[in-house]
């Protein structure tokens, strides 16, 4: 629904011998989607995590699992990852030659599908699939790490993805991904960003579930997107 606001914090930065507890605090924060950063070594240098991951959040969260697929061949992968339970699964424009046939089979499994776009790549190659989107991730650093500089032409490209979502009637948010932090998220909300993903400043915080909390406040600040559903 258009207006709405959701915080999507990435485990990438969590503590992960306790990741049962990082979901908990970040839900008490008010979280109200848990993003799994999968990396495979190839598309970007670093390795993360698999399905297994994905299918042991599900068991300890309580919001859907959106799922950021950066491989080389993301269309391999699908399934596993939607019998793992996630609930969103989004794969890059730049490894995704048929990227129609791509988010058709995400759908078919169930799962909302969203394209990424890296901060190189025009977010108008998504034309063509405008309708198809459940959601547009943008990058707003190069992907591979967490804790980099957000890149600041992203702003421009939220609001590009937003027109062109608009244009097709398409209501599927946007969300924005990398260096997400209090001081840019409302400017991010009113380009017209709906789910803002952050790992550092969430989790290397020392309290993760009032960071969460705060970045919905500062997103929320000066914009006039409609409160979320959770209080
Ligand atoms: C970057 C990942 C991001 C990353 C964000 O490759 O896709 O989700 O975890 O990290 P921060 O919020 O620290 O920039
Ligand atoms: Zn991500």
């Amino acid at each position: 629904m258009p207006g709405t606001l959701r915080i999507a914090p990435s485990i990438l930065s969590a503590d992960l011998t306790a990741l049962g507890d990082a979901v908990a605090a970040v839900e008490r924060g008010g979280a109200d989607l848990i993003h799994v950063d999968v990396m495979d070594g190839h598309f970007v240098p670093a390795l993360t995590f698999g399905a297994p991951i994905v299918e042991a959040l599900v068991r300890v969260a309580t919001v859907p699992i959106d799922v950021h697929l950066m491989v080389s061949e993301p269309e391999r992968h699908l399934e596993t990852f939607a019998e793992a339970g996630a609930a969103m699964i989004s794969v890059h424009v730049e490894v995704s030659p048929h990227l129609h046939r791509t988010l058709t089979a995400i759908k078919s499994l169930g799962v909302k599908a969203g394209a990424v776009v890296n901060p190189s790549t025009s977010v108008n190659l998504l034309k063509e699939v405008a309708g198809e989107l459940d959601f547009v991730l943008v990058m707003s650093v190069n992907p591979g790490y967490a804790g980099q500089t957000f890149i600041t032409q992203s702003e421009s490209k939220v609001r590009a993805a937003r027109d062109l979502l608009d244009r097709a009637g398409n209501i599927a948010p946007v969300e924005i991904d990398g260096g997400i932090q209090p001081s840019n998220a409302s400017r991010l909300v009113r380009a017209g960003a709906e789910i803002l993903v952050a790992a550092s400043s969430i989790f290397r915080a020392d309290d993760p579930a009032e960071a969460t909390r705060r970045l919905r406040e500062a997103a929320l600040n000066d914009s006039n997107v409609v409160m979320p559903h959770k209080s």
